[in-house]
């Protein structure tokens, strides 16, 4: 079997993969570097799946739809990565299926997302609709603030800050849970521990292992699925109503969490590449 593996820099969690690849007597590896592919809308690529992992979302999103215009079927799938990609999409997919997820508002002008954030009442959370690591992310905690970022947005920022989503604050006792989902199943899961707000790992978030229970597997899946389905790490809020999905992540970084779980995350995702490939 033929794996085209799509790409730009290769981090920690793209070399485990590559060795989980490389461990299978049956599996060539065909690296695909979006800094270098040329592509041409009418062929397709020699390889019988590709597993993305590019670090850019505009690549990556063009790439899978490109790779699966021709019949080429991609891990994870193009609409899954158009969904996630974009946070809006995201809250979308999870009210169209019902899936609990902060209060949020969406607005297209500094005045409207002014209204937004009054609505939703402070503290909120303002994000870029792309983003990730934590980057860009702002707590709101007052009218002061609120008007002295959508003014800097909408004077130093460039067209993606002028779509402002907006999600209420949600007091997340120090941390987060990323649960893994791997097909139709819940593999593993971290809790993500910080004294700052943002507890991303990426940001100097603590991973320790967070249990399984049946109603965050159901909950992670159900978000999985709202999405299109695949390989994906599903980011939660513990909240005083119970657990809400905050994002859905489609190129999952998982390098932190294979010791702390105990489980071989990139084993899995073969093998469940594997499977879709067949
Ligand atoms: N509405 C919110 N309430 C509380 N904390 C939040 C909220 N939104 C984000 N955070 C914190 O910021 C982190 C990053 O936010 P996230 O939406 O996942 O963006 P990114 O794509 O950059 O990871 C989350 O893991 C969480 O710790
Ligand atoms: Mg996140």
């Amino acid at each position: 079997m033929r794996v085209g593996f799509l790409h730009s820099l290769i981090r920690k969690d793209e070399k485990l993969l590559i060795a989980e690849l490389r461990k299978r007597g049956d599996i060539e590896l065909v690296f695909l570097d979006d800094r270098r592919l040329v592509f041409d809308l009418e062929a397709r690529p020699e390889v019988d799946v590709v597993l993305e992992r590019s670090i850019n979302h505009s690549r990556a999103m063009h790439a899978l739809r490109l790779y699966e215009g021709v019949g080429t079927r991609c891990v994870n799938a193009y609409e899954v990565a158009r969904r996630c990609g974009d946070k809006i999409l995201t809250a979308a997919s999870l009210r169209d299926n019902e899936v609990p997820q902060p209060e949020a508002r969406v607005a297209f002008t500094p005045e409207s997302a002014l209204v937004a954030i009054e609505e939703l009442g402070y503290p909120v959370v303002l994000k870029p609709a792309v983003g990730s690591w934590g980057r860009l992310l702002s707590k709101v905690n007052d009218r002061d603030a609120a008007e002295t970022i959508l003014e800097h947005k909408s004077i130093l920022g460039s067209y993606h800050h002028s779509i402002f989503f907006v999600q209420q604050y949600v007091e997340k006792r120090g941390r987060d849970i990323r649960a893994f989902v791997v097909g139709d199943e819940c593999i593993a899961a971290i809790y993500r521990t910080s004294e700052h707000w943002i507890t991303n790992t990426a940001r100097g978030g603590r991973a320790t292992n967070c249990p399984v229970t049946p109603a965050l597997a159901d909950i992670a899946l159900r978000a999985a699925e709202a999405v299109g389905g695949g390989v994906l790490a599903v980011d939660l809020f513990e909240s005083e109503g119970g657990l809400l999905v905050n994002e859905v992540n489609y190129t999952m970084e998982f390098r932190n969490s294979i010791d702390v779980t105990g489980v071989n995350i990139p084993e899995r995702v073969v093998s469940y590449l594997m499977q879709a490939a067949r």
